[in-house]
């Protein structure tokens, strides 16, 4: 089955939106870690619905119960096992919906591949499978402050027809965390906000994107050929659910320059070597180049919409439905400490692949 992810920092996730619990086990992160429930716990309240006008309604508190792997405040080497109990779910407001094909949901496919599902606020399609990733984001987050003194920062950076450019050099955390949409520039934060509550009240729903950075990274993490960091991190990133694309550095507008204006020459940056520019995006032959990692992932506007639309039920029937569900108008303000989990989680995993790589470095991790 396909609920696991890495190779040697590795998250399996459990769980359906309106079943008794969600989680995760993560297995491969180093002994001695200094980690405890409440480094979980900020991650976790970063992502919680109920947070604000433009997000879902639903009322969850997401507490997470750590079930193993840490003890005394470090981590053991062993499985991190951890819960998080639902308390809101109203599944009621599903009952009609049981035989019903939702456009733009994975209803259908589901029914397609396992031919039984929980049809209760999109089962494990929801998003509320992410709590098992973001929380072992969290532990990713923390070995890569550890070792490293870095983690992902991703922003919202556009809102439907509301777009800013943001420099992944100066974007902070506080900018970010600044407005409820987590849009670094106040300004478009308001006409993005705007936006959002104009299609809610219409019950309609908007897309977008979201940017990302993880700065302080060495050089050479990821594993060619077919592990390269921008792959593991496309697949990871496009394992959210809405997502649409994943580009890195100046992605689709690399097509418009020509070699001349798009390489990246290097110099000598102190103790390193660097790029002047930085239009890769921190990524050459799938490994790091010790700049910034920078990018992009799109999402759809929300599938679910308080409006009449037709569809089809199991038996191919016709008929016209309007969902009644708690629902994000548009996800991307709640997809932001996802998009920061999955980077983390691939960070996490090639670092640990990056110190077996070379015999010079286990030598001197050995000595
Ligand atoms: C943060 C976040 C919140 C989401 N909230 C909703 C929601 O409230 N309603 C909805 O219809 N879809 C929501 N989704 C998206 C659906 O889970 C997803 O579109 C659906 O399962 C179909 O999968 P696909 O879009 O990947 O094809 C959310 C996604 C994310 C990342």
């Amino acid at each position: 089955m396909n609920n696991s992810f890495g190779h040697s920092f590795v998250i399996t996730t459990f769980g359906e939106s309106h079943g008794v619990g969600l989680g995760v086990v993560v297995d491969g992160c180093p002994a001695g870690l200094e980690l405890c429930e409440a480094d979980i716990q900020r991650e976790l309240d970063r992502r919680k619905p109920g947070q604000s006008r433009i997000t879902t309604s639903r009322k969850e508190e997401d507490r997470v119960q750590v079930l193993s792997g840490i003890y005394q405040g470090r981590t053991l080497g062993t499985p991190i096992g951890m819960v998080i109990y639902n308390g809101d779910a109203k599944s009621d407001h599903y009952d009609d919906l049981k035989d019903l094909y939702r456009p733009g949901h994975a209803d259908f496919t589901y029914d397609a591949r396992f031919g039984f599902r929980d049809h209760r606020g999109g089962g494990r399609a929801s998003n509320r499978e992410a709590v098992g990733r973001v929380a072992g984001g969290a532990v990713a987050k923390a070995l890569l402050e550890t070792l490293l003194g870095t983690a992902c920062l991703s922003w919202v950076e556009q809102v439907h027809q509301t777009k800013i450019l943001v420099d992944p050099q100066t974007v902070t955390l506080e900018a970010i965390e600044a407005n409820e949409v987590r849009c670094p520039d106040p300004k478009a934060a308001s006409l993005m906000i705007e936006a959002i509550l104009a299609a809610k009240a219409k019950g309609n729903s908007l897309g977008g994107k979201i940017g990302f950075v993880v700065k302080g990274l060495p050089a050479g993490l990821g594993a060619p050929v077919f592990d390269k960091l921008t792959a593991d991190l496309a697949k990871a990133l496009m394992s959210i659910p809405a997502t649409r694309s994943v580009s890195f550095g100046l992605g689709e507008e690399a097509t418009l320059l020509t070699g001349l204006e798009h390489n990246d020459l290097f110099v000598s940056k102190g103790n390193r070597i660097g790029t002047v520019t930085n239009r890769a995006g921190g990524v050459l032959g799938g490994m790091s180049n010790g700049e910034p990692l920078w990018g992009h992932v799109t999402f759809k506007p929300t599938a679910t919409l308080l409006v009449d639309q037709d569809s089809v039920n199991r038996s191919g029937e016709a008929l016209t439905f309007k969902a009644k569900g708690r629902h994000d108008p548009c996800v991307l303000p709640r997809a932001v400490p996802n998009v920061d989990a999955m980077v983390n989680l691939v960070l996490a995993d090639h670092l640990l692949r990056f110190v077996s790589a070379d015999l010079s470095r286990l030598k001197k991790a050995l000595s």
